[in-house]
């Protein structure tokens, strides 16, 4: 996105039509010093300047903050805030002037956005206006609502593609859900969720999506950890941060949103240590991330399939993942590892249990098994290793992953009517038509 504060400051003095305190020095003994340098190229987290919000139920008031060098750019009732350099922070106090609040600029803006070479990746925000405009293009079939709300208050957005159902409105046609990001620093895999209904949308009139868009219910959830998503490219640099912004209270940050859940929490591969990345939380759906995803599901008993994206491996994984156990109902088993072995010859990544990369407690997918009897994946998307990118390959793998996974998607979609049927049928779903999508993301 844009740097919001330089847009601010180029739009501010008009708007408020406001003497331009750069040039006004009658006002102290220190005189301001006009800056014809932008202020804004330099990165938020080097930049001196302040936030300041200063109480102003008048023009006196904000003719003062102005006068002490703050440029003034957003006005509420009752207050007035600005920038301000650590010298006119200074004045502004000194003319008696009741200062709210001061915070760094990062800590007021920082945290809006990718570094720029990856600025195809969405941003909650982006996300969000990506969803509005699928709703507004295809009013008929799409709709967007909130699943809950995030830690810090972010709204969990999910879009839904069916026929003849809105919203929250409950459908008794076959359901699946696709979520991506419950890990923080996994941003792929919320732009082939997204990429994802975008297709569908952009394709709804190819006779086999038309028919898939008129008999089933489709989710997608693509951002289900947006504040830690939003605090991973805080600054526009990546942090490698995985779980949620919760605190903890022993001074770390974060529960492992996929040691979450509540079926066999508490287990083997998840840690008992607020300070580890993979924190399984104080009980089980104690985050109100997951919390979000389970009313979600049990709102919904329509959800027959369930595939959460992660990254990165290149791995198809099916139940359990908390242990080596094989699921115990053979013919479900079955049916999983027909699945997962379609979609591995789709894609070229590996099918296997889940508890083969390791037993980890808590995961969506034992939950949604277990307790649901939803077929559930994990993905680990690309790349294969660290060595290609890691979690973060770059803008390019984007439309090679999402085309990857086209297949599998739809494959999933047909099968939500029985997904047993795999076990025994051969015929696989048709292949997937050229995608019309591709263009409007990546010149
Ligand atoms: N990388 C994912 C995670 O650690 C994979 C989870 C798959 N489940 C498992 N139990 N191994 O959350
Ligand atoms: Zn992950």
């Amino acid at each position: 996105m844009k740097p919001l504060a330089a847009a601010l400051i180029l739009c501010a003095a008009s708007a408020l039509a406001l003497p331009d305190p750069r040039f006004d020095d009658q006002s102290d003994k220190t005189p301001l010093v006009r800056k014809d340098a932008p202020p804004a190229a330099a990165p938020v987290e080097m930049d001196p300047r302040m936030w300041v919000e200063v109480e102003a139920p008048g023009k006196a008031e904000r003719q003062a903050a102005v006068d002490a060098g703050i440029s003034l750019e957003e006005l509420a009732p009752g207050m007035a805030a600005g920038f301000a350099a650590p010298r006119a922070l200074a004045r502004a106090k000194a003319a008696g002037l009741k200062i709210r609040s001061v915070v760094t600029l990062r800590q007021r803006f920082g945290s809006l956005d990718f570094p720029e070479k990856d600025a195809l990746y969405h941003n909650d925000q982006e996300l969000k206006a990506e969803m509005l405009s699928l709703a507004a293009r295809a009013p008929d079939l799409v709709s967007m609502f909130s699943i809950g709300k995030s830690t810090l208050g972010k709204d969990l957005w999910a879009v839904r593609l069916t026929r003849g159902a809105a919203g929250d409105q409950p459908s008794a046609k076959p359901g699946i859900v696709f979520l991506g990001a419950h890990h923080a620093r996994e941003h792929l895999s919320t732009e082939v969720p997204l990429l994802l209904a975008k297709y569908l949308v952009d394709n709804r009139d190819q006779p086999e999506i038309a028919r898939l868009l008129e008999s089933r219910d489709i989710y997608f959830i693509p951002m289900v950890n947006p504040d830690g998503v939003e605090y991973d490219v805080e600054g526009g640099r990546y942090h490698m941060h995985r779980k949620n912004m919760a605190k903890n209270g022993d001074g770390s940050t974060g529960v492992d949103l996929n040691r979450n859940y509540s079926w066999g929490w508490g287990g083997g591969g998840a840690s008992l240590d607020p300070d580890d990345d993979t924190y399984r939380g104080p009980s089980p759906f104690s985050e109100p991330e997951s919390r979000a995803v389970k009313t979600f599901v049990e709102g919904r008993p329509n959800l027959k399939v369930l595939l959460s994206y992660h990254t990165f491996s290149e791995l198809i994984l099916y139940p359990w993942g908390g242990s080596d156990d094989p699921i115990p109902d053979a013919k479900a088993l079955a049916a999983f590892k027909a699945m997962a072995g379609e979609m591995a010859r789709m894609t070229g990544y590996t099918p296997e249990q889940s508890s083969a990369l390791y037993i980890a407690t808590g995961d969506t997918c034992d939950w949604a098994w277990g307790k649901k009897g939803i077929f559930s994946f994990t993905f680990e998307l690309t790349p294969k290793s660290m060595w290609n990118g890691g979690f973060y390959p770059g803008a390019n793998a984007i439309q090679t992953t999402f085309q990857a996974n086209i297949r599998p998607a739809l494959y999933l979609i047909d099968l939500a009517d029985d997904p047993r049927r795999a076990a025994t049928q051969t015929k696989v779903f048709a292949a997937a038509p050229a995608s019309k999508s591709q263009g409007e993301t990546i010149p």
